[in-house]
């Protein structure tokens, strides 16, 4: 492989589920927009169908994004997949279907650009770990050699824990939600995970925060900011990275 997004300049501009402002989220459609406008990177929420596929979506349900009902966790993959995930955002793009990861990861292997996979809290399961999904991620970026161009993150603490127990290979992004935990914890986390980075929520956030946790070695990504102004506030505070669903937006303010 020859490019490093672990070495873009910073701020790295994270499309957020996609080009995913004007297109439907967490869909190929989107992943393939945000390549071609040159986002640094790409995110994409994964969770588990009932038959243990990766389903790239973000909701536990399928009911907003698609026009099927149901917890993701409960329905199959043909199913899921062949719900429309398209004509919620717009007519236009009916047909487009709910990806699995391995598509994603094929589609990006000619592509310059990172792929953050952000593991969701309905993905963790007290089971024995060598049946759990992060087993499955693991094995797959080793094989692959994806592990150079790809950050894990989720909110769900234990499912980072366990993907170090793993593998000492896995860069890991230490998601902090509003209200259910602190900087403080995520960064002793940080040092016992070896992390790449604090991903924090704006409303976290103040530039002596960012300075702090930097100073302790770890990158700063923010989400989800989208205004000009949410953005121009981001890149003056010196994060390392945007979670943006405007990644257009973000990129004309940085030339
Ligand atoms: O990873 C950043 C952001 O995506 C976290 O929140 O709910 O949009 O997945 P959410
Ligand atoms: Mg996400």
């Amino acid at each position: 492989m020859g490019f490093d997004p672990f070495s873009f300049p910073k701020p790295w501009v994270i499309a957020h589920r996609g080009d995913s402002g004007t297109y439907p989220e967490n869909t190929l459609l989107s992943f393939r927009k945000a390549v071609e406008i040159k986002a640094d990177w790409i995110e994409l929420d994964i969770t588990y169908s009932s038959d243990n596929q990766i389903v790239v979506i973000h909701d536990d349900s399928l009911d907003r994004t698609t026009d099927k009902k149901g917890e993701i966790r409960l329905l199959p993959y043909n199913l899921i997949r062949n719900s429309d995930a398209g004509s919620w955002k717009d007519p236009k793009f009916k047909g487009e279907p709910v990806p699995n990861l391995w598509e994603v990861w094929e589609f990006l292997k000619d592509k310059e650009i990172g792929l953050n996979v952000e593991i969701k809290s309905t993905a963790y399961e007290e089971i024995p770990i060598e049946a759990a999904i992060e087993q499955e991620l693991v094995d797959y970026a080793k094989k692959n050699s994806l592990f150079s161009r790809t950050l894990f993150s989720s909110f769900c603490w234990d499912s980072l824990v366990r993907l170090r127990e793993l593998s000492v290979e896995p860069k890991l992004g230490i998601l902090i939600g509003d209200e259910t935990s602190s900087w403080e914890d995520a960064l002793e986390l940080g040092f016992r995970l070896n992390a790449f980075s604090l991903n924090l929520s704006m409303a976290n956030l103040n530039s002596e925060i960012v300075s702090k946790i930097q100073g302790e070695g770890f990158k700063v990504l923010v989400y989800t900011l989208n205004t000009e102004e949410e953005l121009k506030k981001g890149i003056d505070m010196g994060v390392d990275g945007i979670f943006t669903n405007f990644p257009t937006r973000m990129r004309s303010l940085l030339t």
